[in-house]
């Protein structure tokens, strides 16, 4: 794995997370940012799992799989409209753990099962698959390609694949490249642009939506929640944590209100 000991700690930052994120306070703030309150670290919000429902129109026994589905958001949200059996991979044990037991108490008709697993190298039978979905997730790694070719080796012909990806506004002068690389997700920085990717991987692209407007309201609405809580948030995170995460939303915020980054939502089938 490229930039493994970078990436280690971005997976133990997630491991914390996915335990905070599960404090009261911080399901309130979910709830009223993003509509859910499964302890998400992506920015998909109640309204646009749903669009992502009516893209992937799944059954009952389909097989849906989520891929770095932390804490189960919106992986089991879908699972749980559509009546799909769902698998859900991610590193960090503690978001499965949280994932499974949600999945549990709402009781989802289909099957749910989640396993710790690298996307880059996904342990599922060829074809398997009826659908795949990613929340920001390759936005968190480095190896995109990779993810993107195992996930096409795993889906079936006919099959299809929905996710949104944060990334840096192409053609930025270096100064602002830096600037947008810092301000957004820990790996944001990626070696093309994601269309190649997904053609060198073996995907067409059928759907690709601007979502930028939205993950900015998001973003902002996020920020005003953190400085409202900071006393409630500080108890959970401690008060240096709770005041870094208010940093990193501002600078992201300040970052997208001056175009620099960009969050994108993609619909994908397997080229024949
Ligand atoms: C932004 S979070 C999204 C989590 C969840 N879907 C949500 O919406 O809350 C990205 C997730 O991708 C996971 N991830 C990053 N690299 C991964 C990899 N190589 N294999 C599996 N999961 C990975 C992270 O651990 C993290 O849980």
């Amino acid at each position: 794995m490229r930039g493994a000991p970078e990436q280690r700690a971005v997976f133990e930052r997630f491991a914390k997370k996915y335990e905070l994120l599960q404090a009261d306070v911080m399901r309130r703030i979910e709830r009223s940012v993003c509509g859910c309150d499964y302890g998400a670290t992506s920015w998909t919000t109640l309204a646009e799992a749903r669009i992502i429902r009516d893209m992937l129109a799944l059954e009952p026994r389909n097989r849906l799989l989520d891929v770095g589905s932390g804490s189960g958001w919106p992986g089991i949200y879908l699972a749980e409209k559509m009546g799909c059996d769902i698998a859900m991979v991610d590193l960090p044990r503690a978001g499965l753990r949280i994932a499974l037991d949600r999945a549990k108490a709402d009781n989802i008709a289909g099957v749910g099962f989640a396993s710790v697993a690298d996307a880059a190298a996904l342990p599922f039978r060829s074809d398997w698959f009826d659908a795949i979905f990613h929340s920001d997730v390759l936005c968190c790694l480095t190896e995109k390609l990779a993810v993107l070719t195992s996930c096409r080796r795993v889906v079936r012909a006919g099959g299809k694949m929905v996710f949104s990806v944060i990334l840096i506004t192409p053609g930025l002068a270096d100064a602002e490249y830096e600037r947008a690389a810092v301000s957004g997700p820990p790996f944001i920085a990626a070696d093309g642009a994601y269309p190649d990717m997904l053609g060198q991987a073996g995907w067409e692209i059928t759907d690709h939506r601007d979502l930028t407007a939205d993950y900015v309201k998001t973003v902002g609405h996020m920020l005003h929640q953190l400085e409202s809580h900071a006393d409630e948030v500080g108890a959970v995170f401690g008060e240096d944590d709770a005041a870094q995460e208010r940093a990193r939303r501002r600078a992201a915020l300040d970052a997208l209100e001056d175009g620099l980054l960009r969050r994108e939502l993609f619909h994908v089938v397997p080229r024949a």
